[in-house]
């Protein structure tokens, strides 16, 4: 008998074909799904990168700066924020303003789970120490816009003019299509945690300057928001939209302020 190199080559590669097939979990057939590429369902993402690309990078950034709204990746504005306010944010959205709820108890698509993901993520990817301690984010306090003039004619007038209507530098902060597309939580991030991507300076203000305390920081919010044209007049809940009165979490988080102009 002769023996043929070429064809036994040829049965030792079927056979071994044949006994990959047959054990189960074999990836390298063509035509087989491996288990990386197997679609998985949204709700079992667990990777902050893909979670932050496919539900948040369209407003906030894709590395959670230059965004079009509050950028997340500010070692400010997180050392600012508790978890809580974060996860808070996140879960609920902010109402009034176009920051949707993730919640799915709220009728969105992340759960409880993802969210601290995401909480934890932004942390530690673009979290650092700040000194000194920023005021709170959630710091409530009411300010008042008598002395919020006095320290916005200080401290921001010499970018956004005399009357925050846009100065050498900056462009308006008064400007009522920007003030009520923005929540006063928006305007106290962006006042203690600034814009360093267009060179804003944050609370502790251009170099040679006293950081704003918790109190001038309220009332230069509170100046601001003084600015914001009279709210449209909420219509009688039942009125306006007896749908979403049987559903007020899947409603609210995607209305806007603007959302009642005609
Ligand atoms: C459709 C645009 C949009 C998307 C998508 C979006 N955001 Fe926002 N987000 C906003 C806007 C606008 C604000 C500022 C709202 C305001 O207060 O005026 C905001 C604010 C926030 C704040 C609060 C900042 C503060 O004031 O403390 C957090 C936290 C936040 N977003 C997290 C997220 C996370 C996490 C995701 C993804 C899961 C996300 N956002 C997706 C638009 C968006
Ligand atoms: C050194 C210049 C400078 C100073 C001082 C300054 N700002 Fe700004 N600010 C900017 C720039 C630049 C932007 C980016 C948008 C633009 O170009 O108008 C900005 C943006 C903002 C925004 C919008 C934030 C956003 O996320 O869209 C607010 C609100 C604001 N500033 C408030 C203030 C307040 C309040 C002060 C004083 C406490 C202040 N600024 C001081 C330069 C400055």
């Amino acid at each position: 008998m002769t023996s043929r190199p070429g064809s036994s080559l040829l049965a030792r590669t079927l056979a071994a074909a044949i006994a990959c097939a047959a054990i189960a979990g074999c990836d390298s057939l063509p035509g087989k799904p491996r288990e990386a590429d197997r679609p998985i369902r949204p709700s079992e993402v667990t990777d902050f990168a893909a979670l932050w690309g496919t539900n948040c990078a369209g407003c906030h950034g894709a590395d959670g700066d230059r965004g079009s709204s509050t950028p997340l990746a500010n070692p400010v504005y997180l050392a600012s924020a508790t978890d809580a306010a974060i996860r808070g944010a996140t879960a609920d959205g902010i109402p009034g303003t176009s920051m949707p709820a993730f919640a799915t108890s709220r009728g969105g698509l992340l759960t409880d789970q993802q969210i601290d993901l995401l909480v934890q993520g932004m942390r530690s990817r673009w979290g650092k120490p700040v000194s000194p301690t920023p005021p709170g984010i959630d710091d409530a306090t009411a300010g008042d816009p008598g002395r919020g003039a006095a320290v916005f004619a200080a401290r921001c007038a010499s970018c956004h003019g005399q009357d925050g209507a846009g100065g050498p530098k900056a462009g308006s902060v008064v400007d009522p299509d920007y003030l009520q597309l923005v929540s006063d939580r928006a305007l106290r991030a962006a006042t203690i945690a600034g814009r360093p991507d267009f060179g804003m300076p944050d609370w502790r203000g251009e170099s040679g300057r006293e950081p704003l305390d918790a109190g001038q920081v309220a009332d230069v919010v509170a100046w601001m928001a003084s600015k914001r044209p009279a709210p449209i007049v909420a219509t009688a809940p039942a009125a306006v939209a007896p749908a979403h009165a049987a559903n007020p979490a899947a409603a609210q988080p995607t209305t806007t302020r603007n959302d009642h102009v005609p």
